[in-house]
C-alpha cells in the first residue's frame, strides 16, 4: 500500500461508525489521510479513531447528526482546527427503510429524505462555507458524495431511498456547478449490494414486510438475477475507489458518480 497516496488530505468522514464508512476510514489513514470520522454513533466513531491511531495513523472524532445544522458546523471546525484545514468530505451516512408503494409514510419520508438528501445537502454546505474561508489552493478541495446503484435505477419497494439517491446525483451535478469557481469539485460513486449492517438490516425488514421469505434470500436472489459478476460486495470492494475519488488522481474530474456495483448498472 502506498502509504503517501492521500499524504495532505485531512477529511470529514460521515456515518463513520460501522460499514463503509469505518472502512474506508482505515484505508484512507494507512494511506497518509488525517481523518475524522463522525457519527450519531459516538462510542462507534470513537473506536474507529481509536484504531486508526493504534496503527500509526491520525485521526479524531466527533458525534454528528448530519440533519443537525449546528453540529455540521461543529464537525467541519473540529476537522479544520484538529488538522490545520478541511479538504475533503465524504459524505456517507445514510438510512434506508422499504415500504411497498402503497404503505409509504410521511414519517418514511422524512427519515429517509432527512438524513440522505437534507442531511448530504446540510454537511456539504457546512463544509463548502469552510473551504471558501479556507481560500483557493493549488490543489482542488473534493466532496465525495455516496450514491447508489439507486441513484441511476429504481426498484419498487424503496422508492423513498430511490428518490433520496437520485437525489444525492442531482447535488453532484449542480454541486460541481456552483462550487468550481471556489476550487471545490464534487463527485460520488454508487455501491451495489454491500455486505453492511445496513443491508443486514434491509434484509430483515424486506422479510417483515413480506417481500421475501427468510432472511439472506434478497441478497441470494439480487446476487444470481441482477449482478453481472454474479456476489455482492464487501466494503474492501468499495474502498479503492473511493481513495481515488479523495486522491490527486482524479484531480481532473467534477460533476461524475462512478458505479462500484459489479456491474449491474451499465450506461
Ligand atoms: N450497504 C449497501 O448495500 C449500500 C448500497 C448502496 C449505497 N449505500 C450507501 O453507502 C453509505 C454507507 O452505507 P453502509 O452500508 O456502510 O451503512 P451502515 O448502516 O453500515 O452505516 C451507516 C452509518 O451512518 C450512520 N448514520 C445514520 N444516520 C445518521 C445521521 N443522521 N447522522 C450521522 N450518522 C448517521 C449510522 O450510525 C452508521 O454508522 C450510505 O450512504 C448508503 O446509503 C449502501
Amino acid at each position: 500500500m502506498d502509504k503517501t497516496r492521500l499524504a495532505g488530505k485531512k477529511a470529514l468522514i460521515t456515518g463513520g461508525a460501522q460499514g463503509m464508512g469505518a472502512a474506508i476510514a482505515k484505508y484512507w489513514a494507512a494511506q497518509g489521510a488525517a481523518v475524522c470520522v463522525a457519527d450519531l454513533n459516538v462510542e462507534g466513531v470513537e473506536k474507529v479513531a481509536e484504531e486508526i491511531k493504534a496503527a500509526g495513523g491520525e485521526a479524531t472524532f466527533i458525534k454528528l447528526d448530519v440533519q443537525d445544522e449546528e453540529q455540521a458546523v461543529a464537525a467541519v471546525e473540529h476537522t479544520a482546527k484538529t488538522f490545520g484545514e478541511i479538504n475533503v468530505l465524504l459524505n456517507n451516512a445514510g438510512v434506508n427503510k422499504p415500504l411497498f408503494f402503497p404503505d409509504i409514510t410521511k414519517s418514511n419520508y422524512d427519515f429517509i429524505m432527512g438524513v440522505n438528501a437534507w442531511g448530504k445537502l446540510n454537511v456539504m454546505q457546512k463544509t463548502t462555507h469552510k473551504m471558501i474561508e479556507q481560500g483557493k489552493k493549488d490543489y482542488p478541495y473534493k466532496i465525495i458524495n455516496v450514491g447508489s446503484i439507486l441513484s441511476r435505477e429504481a426498484f419498487d419497494d424503496v422508492t423513498v431511498y430511490t428518490m433520496s439517491k437520485h437525489a444525492v446525483l442531482g447535488l453532484i451535478k449542480a454541486g460541481a456547478k456552483s462550487l468550481w469557481q471556489y476550487g471545490i469539485t464534487v463527485n460520488g460513486y454508487g455501491p451495489g449490494v454491500v455486505r453492511t449492517e445496513m443491508w443486514e438490516q434491509l434484509d430483515r425488514d424486506l422479510v417483515e414486510i413480506g417481500k421475501f421469505e427468510k432472511k439472506g434470500q434478497s441478497m441470494d436472489s439480487i446476487a444470481d438475477n441482477m449482478i453481472l459478476m454474479q456476489r455482492y460486495s464487501y466494503p474492501e470492494d468499495v474502498v479503492g475507489t473511493a481513495a481515488f475519488l479523495a486522491s490527486p488522481e482524479s484531480d481532473y474530474m467534477t460533476g461524475q458518480l462512478l458505479m462500484i456495483d459489479g456491474g449491474m448498472v451499465i450506461q
